[in-house]
């Protein structure tokens, strides 16, 4: 469409310029006075405008509903999650039909072990997991204490941080499973993005020297897709273990997305979110409050809140006139503050962290009832467009927020209503952890794929392949 466009623009003048050089020798200096030229031009857009209008209408209808959502694109922006990869670097472990195992493969696929590594924000994590699930040793170095006095995480204290402990949580997640060192794991896994460029750098510069000094299989694993495989980690033998398809939610610090998972690294994204993603808003929450964030507030937020009256403060559900599975929590963040502020005049007190801790704890419990309403409209709403369409009955709550236990109670009375089967990691694994690469790298070396450790990129925006 953009091409028939702007050559029906380009033709236009060139025409347009070669008649008034003609009529201009022909009559003379009417045709260049200004006000003829400005007629002319103004001819010349409505001419162009017509022209790519019935292009527009000819190869392509657009439905209302279409129309509204490119305008609200337009004003706001594309939505983080739906990322189209014009930007980055794709994600996209297979050659679009069969995996490729770069630096080899495990000799015995049976039964192997991975050790993985994560640094791409703000907690330093390794792992040793086995490929049946079985998590032999782990190690977190949780960077809280170092961000708590910024009220957020600083990326350059992250990387320093990160530096200094990168070996030790290495060492001490072997030790754990028994190794004395990388020569004992069958293959290595660490996180090469999305994330924190500079804090990726870390784990991944270490990862790829222990591979190649120990000729093990490496894999570059995908933050979001680890945090979704680790839905399908057996936790005991005697469940059943999540197969694909399956819809996951994904609620981090850095995303909001819902997902349709179909396979090792094929995983479309049907919504994402305008603005914050609902770790944020937890997190500004916090700060609003004056309550300590460090790694993060959704903990402070979700403990305070269990104090308070979630009907207290009328909050407006966000995104209600958009029936569609994106988000946005900028719009909650800004009346919650407005609440919180004027409370804090009526109170005669100077600023929301000032208020009385039953206050707070009404706001935060408010704030809570309201944010997890928007993630409970969007994916009822992905339930009954996958149901219908795909038979999918499945859902995976992933990400550092899926350890909040009003908005998993709350998910698995949806999924109770709906008859959908359920899978959330136990709240700890929900949360960054060296275990996620790990394991994400065994699901990947499972399909044969393994990556070149020799190629040192990371990836600060890393987004999943769409379909072809
Ligand atoms: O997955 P994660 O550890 O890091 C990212 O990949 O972003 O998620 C961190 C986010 C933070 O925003 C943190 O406030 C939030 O998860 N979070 C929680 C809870 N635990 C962590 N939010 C609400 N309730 C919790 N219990
Ligand atoms: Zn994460």
């Amino acid at each position: 469409m953009s091409i028939v466009k702007r050559k029906a623009k380009v033709d236009y003048p060139c025409s347009l310029l070669l008649t008034i050089l003609i009529l201009n020798s022909m009559i003379g200096r009417y045709v260049t006075h200004p006000l003829t030229l400005r007629r002319i031009a103004c001819m010349r857009r409505k001419v162009s405008f017509r022209l790519a209008s019935t292009q527009l209408s000819v190869q392509q209808e657009e439905s209302p509903k279409e129309k509204r959502r490119k305008r609200f694109i337009e004003q706001k922006g594309l939505p983080k999650a739906v990322d189209r990869g014009q930007f980055a670097t794709t994600y996209r472990p297979f050659d679009g039909h069969s995996f490729q195992a770069l630096s080899g493969l495990p000799p015995n696929l049976q039964n192997f072990t991975v050790l993985g590594i994560e640094s791409s924000c703000d907690d330093t994590g390794a792992a040793v997991v086995r490929s049946d699930g079985t998590i032999l040793g782990e190690a977190l170095a949780s960077q809280s204490h170092i961000h708590a006095p910024w009220g957020g995480v600083v990326p350059g204290l992250a990387k320093e941080a990160h530096e200094a402990e990168i070996d030790r949580i290495v060492q001490e997640a072997l030790e754990a499973a028994g190794m004395t060192s990388a020569a004992d794991v069958d293959a290595i896994g660490v996180t090469v993005g999305p994330g924190l460029e500079i804090c990726l750098r870390v784990g991944a510069t270490k990862a790829r020297a222990l591979a190649i000094e120990y000729q093990k299989p490496f894999v570059g694993v995908h933050h979001l897709e680890a945090h979704i495989l680790m839905a399908r980690l057996p936790y005991d033998s005697a469940s059943k273990q999540l197969e694909f398809p399956f819809l996951a939610l994904l609620v981090s610090g850095g995303h909001c997305q819902l997902l349709k998972c179909t396979g090792i690294g094929d995983m479309a994204v049907l919504g994402g979110t305008f603005d914050d993603s609902l770790g944020e808003a937890y997190d500004k929450t916090a700060r609003l409050l004056g309550l300590p964030v460090g790694g993060g507030g959704g903990p402070v937020v979700e403990r305070l809140a269990r104090e308070g009256d979630p009907t207290t403060i009328p909050l407006s559900v966000p995104l209600q006139s958009r029936k569609d599975l994106d988000f946005s929590y900028s719009g909650l963040k800004s009346n919650v503050r407005r609440v919180a502020e004027r409370l804090a005049k009526e109170q005669g007190v100077e600023t929301p962290a000032d208020l009385s801790h039953s206050i707070k704890a009404n706001i935060a419990a408010s704030f809570q009832h309201v944010a997890i309403q928007h993630v409970e409209q969007r994916l009822r709403r992905a339930m009954i467009l996958l149901e219908e369409k795909e038979n999918i009955r499945s859902l995976a709550l992933v990400g550092g927020v899926a350890a909040n236990q009003v908005l998993r109670t709350r998910i698995e009375g949806l999924c109770r209503k709906r008859s959908w089967d359920l899978w959330i990691p136990p709240p700890r694994l929900c949360t960054d952890q060296g275990t996620m690469s790990a394991w994400a790298a065994v699901e990947r070396m499972r399909v044969q794929s393994t990556d070149d450790p020799t190629i040192p990129d990371v990836y600060a925006r890393y987004p999943f392949a769409q379909k072809l």
